[in-house]
């Protein structure tokens, strides 16, 4: 069956914050609040395919992995009837897909319910588009390493195969200005989406990472405030947004690389090295009105360690020690990634929020939002 879905995909428990962004860049980018989504579990939002609509999410849209257009779709289980349906969908097609294209790679996702293997499901997905745009005199040939269009077959929850082009070519966590430092860097769309759950301002929010490790949460935060593409050359959304973001780190190697990141990705950031109990509130109101304003709020965005190394008692030396920074600082929120046991009970304060976030695939996480207390 022929279908026309933009699709955001992102990590579990995100579809709030991608939906969030979205609406922000669309008010923007194409002057309307887009249609209420669709959400296909916890981290896929579906939206009536609108071309504006999806330029905008494909080049600014930071909180999701990949931006996909899904054009087909069916509901069945085997091979055959599937290279049926799916061979004459594509050649009956005149929607121009794949005017510009000369090759595609396919790649299939969550396809174990189906009564095939992984390999054939991406054979038959290829021969029937292949042989679908041939009847129409289109030629298309596979090429898995550069293609000008990346197709991807899934199944969705309620069991139908998606066939659909993957605008992003893969995934695009790994924004480009970004070396790895430090224990544990957090994925880029991770960052974007603890500042959207934080609701961080940049108007109104002086935004502080004590454990910045290579920058990515000060950094995405920066980038987000003023609209910046994710990738390619197009102009930010708010060029004039100026944030205030201070972000620190004890490791002096660390906070170098974090610093070297930030120039890459063309940000300002306060940078600081040492223990974060250094960072007093007058050090931060004095920085902020160095670099031009003193914003009028505050929020605490981070994610302390974590790993295994960390033992109990370590862990809730750090973490409560964390928590009497963050009340010295004021009235500051505090927005923290943590998937260390003992991290709610040892900071202690009762959070306003928490969701489940994983910020790696074998660490279930939590975010926390705390308000001054
Ligand atoms: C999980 S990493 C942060 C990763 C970071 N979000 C990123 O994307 O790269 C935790 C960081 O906290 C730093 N750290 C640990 N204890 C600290 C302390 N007392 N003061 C300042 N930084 C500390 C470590 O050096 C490490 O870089």
């Amino acid at each position: 069956m022929r279908i026309d879905t933009l699709r955001l995909v992102g990590s579990a428990q995100t579809n709030r914050a991608m939906e969030a962004e979205l609406v922000r860049i669309a008010g923007k980018t194409v002057g309307a609040r887009p249609p209420a989504p669709k959400r296909d579990g916890t981290g896929q939002l579906a939206y009536p395919w609108d071309e504006a609509l999806a330029t905008a999410a494909l080049t600014y849209h930071r909180t999701s992995t990949r931006v996909v257009r899904d054009l087909y779709s069916s509901g069945a289980r085997r091979l055959e009837p599937l290279y049926d349906e799916l061979a004459a969908d594509v050649a009956a097609d005149d929607r121009g897909w794949d005017r510009a294209v000369r090759t595609i790679s396919v790649e299939v996702r969550r396809v174990a319910e189906f009564a095939a293997g992984e390999r054939q499901v991406v054979g038959t997905v290829k021969n029937a588009i292949v042989d679908g745009a041939r009847a129409r005199g289109v030629t298309l040939a596979v090429d898995g390493e550069r293609p000008d269009a990346l197709v991807v077959a899934r199944l969705d929850d309620r069991g139908q195969v998606l066939i659909g082009i993957d605008l992003t070519r893969g995934t695009r966590t790994r924004r480009g200005w970004r070396r790895d430092a430090g224990e544990a860097p957090l994925r880029e769309h991770l960052a974007a989406v603890m500042a959207i759950e934080a609701r961080y301002d940049p108007r109104k929010d002086l935004l502080v990472d004590p454990m910045c490790g290579a920058g990515t949460i000060a950094i995405e935060a920066a980038l987000a405030a003023r609209g910046a593409p994710v990738h390619g050359d197009a102009p930010a959304l708010w060029p004039a947004t100026k944030p205030i973001i201070v972000a620190g780190d004890r490791d002096l190697d660390v906070v170098a690389a974090a610093r070297d990141n930030a120039r890459r990705a063309g940000v300002d950031l306060i940078m600081h090295r040492g223990e974060f109990a250094a960072i007093t509130r007058d050090k931060l109101l004095a920085w902020a009105a160095d670099a031009g304003t003193v914003p009028p709020a505050g929020l605490v965005l981070c994610n302390p360690p974590w790993g295994e190394r960390l033992d109990v008692a370590d862990a809730r030396l750090l973490y409560g020690a964390l928590a009497d920074w963050w009340r010295s600082l004021g009235d500051f929120r505090a927005g923290i990634l943590c998937a260390h046991p003992e991290f709610e009970y040892a900071f202690g304060a009762r959070w306003k929020m928490k969701k489940p976030l994983s910020a790696s695939s074998n660490l279930r996480g939590y975010f926390y939002l705390y308000e001054p207390q």
